[in-house]
């Protein structure tokens, strides 16, 4: 599974970028209005820090807005994929823009038809809203299992980019799902590296290592 990290926070996606443990980047306009600077500005940051995949999401909600817009945000950096709502126009822009050449990631999905029809649309990604599903006491992760079974039947190259996650378990599950991606908020990223019993268990070398009175030199 890859990981992305989403946020619109350089330092965040710097210090993650650094350990290794991030494959790419998406943001969205809550993420750039909670950054609070101009989004061209933040999207060439996060691509001057990440040879990864950096979504960067139009805002325009029309066909030809979001065709502009996107050509805009893709001409900032070669490992920009735009990113598109799952709405009539936002599927016609992905057949364009994919068309042409450019990387999509269609997003606000909620259904597993959704999910279809961007694939058909040739969505380089899709990112089905777990957490926003549970919110409403649907299952978010039932429907990572649908969109798998269903590009799995159908050979779809799309690739699952598990969003909206607010666990540890999220990610969990959308691993033992087979989603292609999971894009999860820097705090939660972290939380996936600990384990009390790791931290117990180093305390405790640690400790034995002082008694030796060794050094490794
Ligand atoms: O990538 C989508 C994500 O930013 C939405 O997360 O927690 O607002 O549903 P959330």
């Amino acid at each position: 599974m890859k990981f992305f990290v989403d946020t619109a926070d350089i330092a965040e996606i710097k210090e993650l970028q650094d350990a290794g443990l991030i494959d790419g980047v998406t943001t969205n306009p809550s993420l750039v209005l909670k950054a609070n600077r101009p989004i061209k500005e933040i999207i060439k940051d996060i691509c001057d820090v990440t040879e990864g995949p950096v979504s960067a999401e139009v805002a325009a909600t029309d066909f030809d807005g979001m065709l502009r817009e996107g050509k805009i945000l893709a001409a900032i950096a070669q490992n920009v994929v735009i990113k598109l709502p799952l709405t009539l126009d936002g599927l016609k822009a992905c057949k364009h823009l994919t068309g042409e050449g450019f990387k999509t990631n269609v997003t606000l999905c909620f259904s597993a038809n959704q999910a279809l029809l961007a694939a058909k649309a040739g969505a380089t990604y899709i990112s089905p809203f777990i957490g926003r599903l549970d919110d409403t006491n649907i299952n978010g992760m039932e429907l990572i299992a649908d969109i798998r079974r269903i590009y799995d039947n159908y050979d779809f190259e799309t690739e699952i980019l598990a969003a909206s996650i607010r666990t540890a378990n999220h990610v969990r599950e959308a691993a033992l799902l087979g989603a292609d991606v999971s894009t999860v908020p820097p705090a939660t990223l972290k939380t996936l590296i600990k384990h009390p019993l790791t931290d117990k268990g180093l305390e405790s070398f640690v400790a034995d290592w002082k008694k030796t009175g060794q050094t490794i030199d």
